[in-house]
């Protein structure tokens, strides 16, 4: 696609006059000059030292050696999972979390099943010497978001595969320092997007693939989900990393799950790319109103200083002219939302709950006897060929558990897995470029391609060619 070169803020002085700022004037401290020099990286070409790592394929690893890193709320059940594959797919060979408290619970079932990991703890850096371990394969990293990438960056330095909770990078230069490193080093580097993996989402994205959409022209997503309670609770989150998050930063914190499926139903990094969006927050009201519900000894007791906006809304335009409304709400008292919706020029399907409307069949929604027919026609097969695991091991309805069979299976075929460096750069980047909009009154950003002109190839998703 040939488009007219626009002066999007990469930041152009036309752009800063308009909005009244100095050409000198910062998004957050970051001057933008520096801003430009990062949004441009993509189009300086990649160092003579690299590769591309897209199609990575690696020896098979008969039995995926596996070393847990951060057994909070979420790494606990990760290892789980990874249990649940042992000992035919994988073995823990190493666990670590810094509160020494998270290690028995982990401990106790993985001895339970027959193995005996070694422990790392109560040292914030022992994670390394764990990275650093003959007996590791794949490093699975289940830290706070700030500890990802300088995590994952290390351990594939020690020539380890790494799958990192999402997101993978809260910031642009991670975005860059993860891509760089597993291209310098040829190893994977997944973002554990379990949402990619639900039954609701892998049937859409089979329906597109079979044109029941036609051309797809918008999508919407979003991470709707009221966390007020657990954001306030002491050490819910190890030290209360969530929230400090809405005390320093505004745009969308968590794009990945409601993004995640959207971006793979348009072939992004597969055929069409992000290529800029806008970003523009809500007022911030709901902390600081819980805020003084809570106990006066709690750190955050009648607090005025969030910046975090209770609803972000971020529109990006992608280089096929589509149009993805991606939205972020943690506060407010409703239901549970990721919309997931498409439309295509033959089709519309929205969730929350889902439903599907199809143009032959007129402008309502189908009944559920038509929507079963196209339920029954389209289902990903994944979900009956794991259908036991899916009962045992579950998580968030059994797409945890395919996503983890997923990743080990991959590592045992010796399979490119489903979703590569350059997805975790260009879903996770999303959260510094909505930044860095609506800090600037809304204004156009640039997206980077971090595939440096590989996304215009088409190319099939794993989990519909290797299964
Ligand atoms: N995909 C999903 O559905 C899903 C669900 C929940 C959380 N998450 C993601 O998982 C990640 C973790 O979230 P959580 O809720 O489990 O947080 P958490 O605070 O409960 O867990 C993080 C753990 O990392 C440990 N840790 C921190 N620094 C460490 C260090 N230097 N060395 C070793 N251990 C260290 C902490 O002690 C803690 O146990 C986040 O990225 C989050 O977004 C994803």
């Amino acid at each position: 696609m040939n488009h007219p070169r626009r002066n999007f803020i990469k930041i152009s002085s036309a752009a800063a006059a308009w909005l009244g700022l100095a050409p000198s004037a910062t998004a957050s401290g970051v001057s933008m000059s520096e801003i430009e020099e990062i949004l441009n990286e993509g189009s300086k070409g990649r160092p003579m030292d690299q590769a591309s790592v897209i199609n990575l394929k690696k020896n098979p690893i008969s039995q995926v050696k596996v070393a847990m890193l951060g057994l909070g709320n979420r790494g606990t059940g990760q290892a789980q999972l990874v249990n649940a594959l042992f000992p035919d797919k994988a073995r823990i060979t190493a666990i670590c979390d810094v509160r020494k408290e998270r290690i028995a619970p982990t401990l106790d079932k993985l001895k339970e099943a027959g193995q005996n990991p070694v422990v790392y703890t109560e040292d914030k850096n022992a994670w390394m010497e764990m990275c650093r371990r003959d007996d590791v394969d794949l490093v699975i990293i289940c830290s706070p978001w700030d500890e990802h990438v300088p995590m994952a960056v290390y351990a594939m330095q020690q020539g380890k595969h790494v799958a990192v909770e999402v997101p993978p990078s809260m910031t642009l230069q991670g975005c860059w320092d993860l891509v760089n490193t597993a291209e310098q080093n040829q190893v994977n580097c997944m973002m554990l997007e379990n949402v990619c993996y639900g039954d609701e989402e892998l049937w859409v994205l089979n329906m597109v693939q079979n044109e029941v959409f036609g051309t797809l022209t918008y999508g919407e997503a979003a991470y709707i989900q009221n966390l007020r309670e657990g954001l306030f609770q002491d050490e819910h989150y190890y030290n209360d990393w969530r929230i400090r998050y809405h005390l320093k930063q505004d745009g969308n914190l968590y794009p990945t799950h409601g993004l995640g499926p959207v971006a793979q139903y348009m072939g992004i990094n597969r055929g069409d790319k992000f290529d800029h969006l806008v970003s523009m927050s809500s007022l911030q009201a709901s902390l600081s109103e819980h805020s003084k519900t809570v106990e006066s000894g709690n750190e955050f007791h009648d607090r005025s200083d969030f910046i975090h906006g209770d609803m972000n809304n971020t529109l990006v335009k992608t280089a096929l002219g589509r149009t993805i409304l991606i939205q972020h709400d943690v506060v407010t008292p409703r239901p549970y939302s990721r919309i997931n919706a498409i439309a295509g020029t033959k089709g519309y399907h929205e969730g929350y709950p889902s439903r599907l409307a199809i143009v032959d069949k007129g402008h309502e929604w189908l009944d559920d006897a038509a929507v079963k027919e196209y339920q029954e026609k389209y289902r990903h097969p994944i979900w009956d060929k794991l259908k036991d695991g899916i009962a045992k091991h579950g998580g968030h309805g059994g797409m945890d558990f395919i996503q983890m069979y997923r990743l080990i299976d991959c590592l045992n075929n010796g399979w490119p897995l489903d979703m590569d460096v350059y997805d975790a750069a260009a879903w996770s980047c999303i959260v510094e470029l909505s930044k860095i909009s609506t800090e600037l009154g809304s204004v156009p950003v640039k997206c980077p391609d971090f595939t440096r002109g590989a996304w215009e190839e088409k190319r099939h998703l794993g989990i519909f060619e290797n299964i």
